[in-house]
């Protein structure tokens, strides 16, 4: 089971890693993630397939960046999938990036770099770019449009970003079913019902709907999102630099 220490699960709360990652702490960031996500588990390998199937990635020994490598999910699939790529691992969190490194320390090819896509100041480097679950974690006073921005420069002209985030609902009669879905799903999953508490989950995180999310990407110098993936609000687009 898991307890109120999940709560805070999408921030990749310092809670669930120690800044020593031991082998037990390191599959516990992906447990909570999967008992709290629905299609979690294939996330990672879908966003990998579609990047993989791009006009840039798809070439051989293609450059891709891993925006907010969190625990490396995204990492190890790229890895399976295309053991050519040169892969970039960004994440201003040292616990977080710890984690991954330690889980990918066999594979060569990955560049480390403990800091923000903000701080990376990459121009025109990416054959293409990967960001799950990042987005939702920052405000949208700037400071989204700054973290798009630093993406969208970082790719090569028709690079392409893949972006999955928890989105704004629309507003619908049937909502309130849906959330009680949500908390169907995660105490089935073998989360303690006592702490499936959707308000307090999502506090502190920023989720915009899709429209905003096409003007900050056109603000950004990025395509009209194309979504790939839905599961309750959680969404997946595909998003190409313009040339
Ligand atoms: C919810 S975790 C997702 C990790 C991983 N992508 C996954 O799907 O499991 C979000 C990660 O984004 C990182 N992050 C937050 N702001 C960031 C930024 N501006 N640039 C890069 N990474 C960032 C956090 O430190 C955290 O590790």
């Amino acid at each position: 089971m898991v307890g109120r220490g999940c709560l805070r699960w999408l921030g990749c709360p310092q809670t669930l890693l120690s800044s020593d990652p031991s082998p037990a702490r390191q599959g516990t960031y992906d447990l909570v993630v999967q008992q709290l996500i629905p299609g979690y588990a294939s996330l990672a390998r879908l966003s990998v397939a579609l990047l993989s199937s791009s006009p840039l990635a798809s070439c051989q020994d293609a450059t891709v960046l891993v925006a907010g490598c969190g625990t490396g999910a995204e990492l190890l699939e790229a890895d399976a999938q295309r053991p050519d790529w040169h892969l970039t691992a960004i994440d201003p969190s040292a616990e977080m990036l710890a984690v991954a490194r330690q889980r990918l320390q066999n594979r060569g090819r990955i560049e480390w770099h403990h800091a923000t896509v903000e701080q990376l100041g990459a121009e025109a480097r990416f054959d293409g770019a990967l960001s799950v679950l990042v987005l939702q974690s920052l405000p949208d006073d700037g400071t989204k449009l700054a973290f798009l921005s630093a993406l969208a420069r970082s790719l090569r002209p028709q690079g392409q970003l893949v972006l999955v985030d928890l989105m704004r609902p629309e507003r619908s009669p049937l909502s309130a079913q849906v959330a009680e879905a949500w908390r169907c799903f995660q105490r089935a999953s073998g989360v303690d019902g006592e702490a499936v508490d959707l308000t307090a989950q999502i506090q502190g995180f920023h989720p915009i709907g899709i429209a905003r999310l096409t003007a900050l990407a056109e603000a950004a110098g990025l395509s009209d999102p194309a979504p790939f993936f839905q599961a309750l609000d959680f969404q997946g687009f595909l998003l190409q630099r313009r040339a």
